[in-house]
């Protein structure tokens, strides 16, 4: 036996092992079916890109930018509640000076100026009103809600 048929037997028997890995590789991974056939529907399924890409006039595009997302209601406080959390601490005993709760000597000669200006009074503070009272979630509507609440 020369060395060169000793050397194409070594890389023949490489050769064969490599081809069995392969093999072996792909019925692990595509996997056959006893037709030996790959059925195609699944193979279409697993070669699908990742991303599609529509395009313009391919897909109504109005019609899907029209569907809206629910209204996002947010409830609003009642005065009660909003005066009873933030502005009772000072309203209720006068603190700082604060009108107090339904005195009316308090806030007569203030609502006579109109709940829109205490309102907006409410809004940015005063003196030693800070501004809506420390109730930063609040809105205008609640705030007013709440000095109504107040100056009943
Ligand atoms: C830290 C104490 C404090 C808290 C809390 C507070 N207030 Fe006051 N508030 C005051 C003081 C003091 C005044 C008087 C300010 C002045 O006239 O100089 C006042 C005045 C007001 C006035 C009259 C403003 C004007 O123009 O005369 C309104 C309206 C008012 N507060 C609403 C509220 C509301 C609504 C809340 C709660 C959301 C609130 N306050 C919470 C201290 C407070």
């Amino acid at each position: 036996m020369s060395d060169n048929s000793l050397y194409f037997k070594n890389s023949m028997a490489g050769l064969i092992a490599v081809a069995i890995v392969i093999f072996g590789a792909k019925t692990f991974f595509v996997g056959s079916s006893s037709s030996g056939k790959i059925d195609n529907s699944t193979l279409e399924e697993r070669i699908q890109p990742i991303g599609q890409v529509y395009l313009e006039g391919e897909v109504d595009v109005a019609a899907i930018a029209a569907v809206k997302p629910k209204a996002v209601v947010k409830k609003s406080r009642s005065g009660e509640a909003v005066y009873t959390a933030s502005c009772a601490g000072c309203h209720s005993i006068g603190i700082a000076g604060a009108p107090k709760t339904n005195n009316k000597a308090d806030w007569a000669p203030r609502l006579k100026r109109g709940m829109d200006d205490l309102v907006k009074v409410a809004i940015s503070g005063k003196g030693a009103m800070p501004p809506k009272g420390t109730c930063g979630t609040c809105s205008a509507d609640e705030l007013r809600a709440a000095i109504e609440h107040m100056t009943k």
